[in-house]
């Protein structure tokens, strides 16, 4: 048997009961996997009721006012589900006559329906072949397909729906596509899955290769900081005629930690000379008035893992010497970020 007839057999026998099962009305299965995007199944069934319970009809839906459907709404949270909900239903009635939109493409033009939501509505009712990919999906083909590549990551995306395009039961998509679904949320879960009881034990390379537990694979988006750094450069030239400037050594955990960098100050935002003319003393002790010039008029955007740092480099030049400054010809000895040793190179001192 190929993998979706197995699919489809598994999901006769061992397919839950659910209300929206009894039915093929569009607009139903579009409650119900919206409703699904959003919790489980246990939790999500009452809402279901609710909502076909207030609102039979899409053109019910369309009629009620926000308030209403928030309501009904209430404990599922990301509200912004709820409101695309009802506009969507307005849309239907407005922009399809009240009649629910039969294929993907169309349903791909509704507020919230994406990729899953319009493949699963099209297939269920319309029987469109059109994969389904949610979470549970991703775990199914992975494992019994051996597919490493993240599902997460845009080229395992692509990849994934072309898989699942690929293997899909092309006479009743429908029942193919929850049965996939099913069978990851009840068969072929992620912890513990039931392989010692499986009927797609023979073909699956995640059991064969003892890899279950590393299937499916998730890139672990990190938040990259966004961060504004101001570098305040002096410059003056000394009683002997030497150039000199002022460097400081990082302290704390942070990034950078002990090099070596000119006075720093970090912003919220980016900022201008006017700015600058009034803060610079908090880094700088200064005798005099400075001349000020933007070295950089495009910040320099230094990108760590998980920061960006848009950077500007302030040139300070000042007649009088300051303390603790240092020979520019003696840069070269400290150790600095990449960021202060292009910078040095490109302003030659
Ligand atoms: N999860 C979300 N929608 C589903 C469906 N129609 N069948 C099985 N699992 C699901």
């Amino acid at each position: 048997m190929v993998f979706s007839v197995k699919i489809l057999d598994w999901y006769g026998k061992n397919k839950r009961d659910l209300p929206w099962r009894e039915s093929t009305d569009p607009y139903r299965i579009w409650l119900s996997e919206i409703i699904l995007q959003q919790t489980r199944v246990a939790q999500g069934t009452p809402y279901y009721l609710s909502f076909v319970k207030a609102f039979p009809k899409v053109t019910d839906l369309a009629k009620a006012k926000e308030e209403t459907v928030l309501k009904l709404w209430q404990g599922l949270g990301y509200y912004s589900r709820a409101r695309n909900l009802h506009t969507s239903a307005k849309m239907v009635v407005d922009d399809y006559g009240g009649e629910f939109p039969n294929t993907y493409e169309k349903l791909m033009t509704l507020k919230g329906v994406g990729d899953y939501t319009a493949s699963a509505i099209s297939s269920i009712c319309f029987n469109e072949r059109q994969a389904v990919v949610d979470g549970n999906v991703y775990r199914v083909l992975s494992r019994y397909f051996g597919i490493a590549t993240a599902i997460n990551s845009t080229e395992g995306i692509k990849y994934f729906k072309k898989l699942a395009q690929e293997v899909l039961h092309v006479s009743n998509v429908g029942d193919y596509n929850q049965g996939i679904m099913e069978f990851g949320a009840i068969q072929c879960t992620p912890k513990n899955p039931n392989c010692t009881n499986c009927p797609l034990q023979n073909g699956c390379i995640a059991l064969k290769e003892r890899k279950t537990d590393s299937l499916p694979v998730k890139l672990k988006k990190i938040k990259v900081k966004t961060r504004f750094f101001n570098y305040l450069v002096p410059f003056f030239v000394d009683k002997n005629g030497l150039k000199c400037t002022v460097i400081k050594q990082r302290t704390g955990k942070g990034i950078w930690q002990n090099l070596w960098e000119f006075p720093l100050l970090e912003s919220e935002d980016e900022i201008d000379i006017k700015a600058i003319e009034k803060v610079y003393s908090e880094v700088l002790e200064l005798k005099g008035q400075p001349t000020i010039t933007l070295f950089n008029s495009d910040s320099v955007v230094h990108k760590l893992s998980h920061q960006h740092l848009f950077t500007k480099f302030w040139i300070i030049e000042i007649d009088n010497p300051i303390a603790n400054a240092v020979p520019v010809s003696n840069l070269e000895k400290y150790p600095v970020p990449v960021l202060i040793s292009t910078f040095m190179n490109a302003f030659k001192f």
